[in-house]
């Protein structure tokens, strides 16, 4: 039986992707990374994964804004899933990735799109979700936050939560021991959702 097809989706560092990148090669993921995709040309994770001699594809969305189509990103997500649907993806995988994905990407990866995301299921949806926590925390409003991998629907990050992990906030924490906490959980979930997924395509 072959190995799971994994591609993954980024925007920024790639911490996430090395990740798992290196469960990959330390067995724990069982399957391969067929190709990285970032919408942004400057993004290290582009970097990590040519370290790891995995393909890469720079995908923008600026031509397509700048063609001032209507419908520019339904055509997006449109070229963005025929550009990945060759490498037969069992599983995609959302890894700080910074696009909303519309049902024209969606629904041909229906099941097979995961996503993660540095807060809890239903608290603080969108972006800088680390720092709205932290604040909370400053405001007495909350003494947690955490993150969780969810399958991707149109909605932004709701969807089927395959795995969570609550990360405590310290009376003597900063934003950044709180975020560094939160990356690491982010780090050890990603994987263990991925190889979740991977598992139902019995390709494991
Ligand atoms: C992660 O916290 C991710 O959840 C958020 O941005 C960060 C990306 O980290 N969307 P990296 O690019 O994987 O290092």
């Amino acid at each position: 039986m072959d190995k799971a097809r994994i591609v993954v989706l980024i925007s920024g560092s790639g911490s996430n992707l090395q990740a798992l990148i290196d469960a990959v090669g330390n067995g724990t993921l069982h399957g391969n990374i067929m190709l990285v995709v970032s919408n942004r040309r400057k993004a290290f994770g582009l970097t990590r994964a040519e370290q790891a001699s995995i393909e890469t594809l720079y995908f923008p969305l600026k031509p397509y804004r700048d063609s001032a189509a209507p419908d520019f990103r339904a055509q997006y997500d449109t070229d963005l899933a025929r550009a990945i649907e060759p490498y037969a993806p069992d599983v995609i995988v959302l890894a700080g990735w910074m696009h909303i994905l519309s049902p024209a990407f969606l629904d041909r990866f229906p099941g097979r799109v995961i996503n993660l995301h540095p807060a809890l299921p239903g608290q603080f949806a969108g972006t800088h979700a680390i720092e709205r926590t932290f604040t909370a925390f400053q405001r007495g409003e909350t003494a947690e936050g955490g993150c969780m991998v969810h399958y991707a629907i149109p909605e932004i990050d709701a969807g089927a939560v395959i795995m969570q992990e609550i990360v405590p906030i310290r009376p003597n924490d900063t934003l950044e021991s709180f975020a560094k906490r939160v990356h690491e959980a982010e780090h050890r979930i990603i994987i263990v959702a991925t190889q979740n997924v991977i598992a139902k395509t019995g390709k494991t």
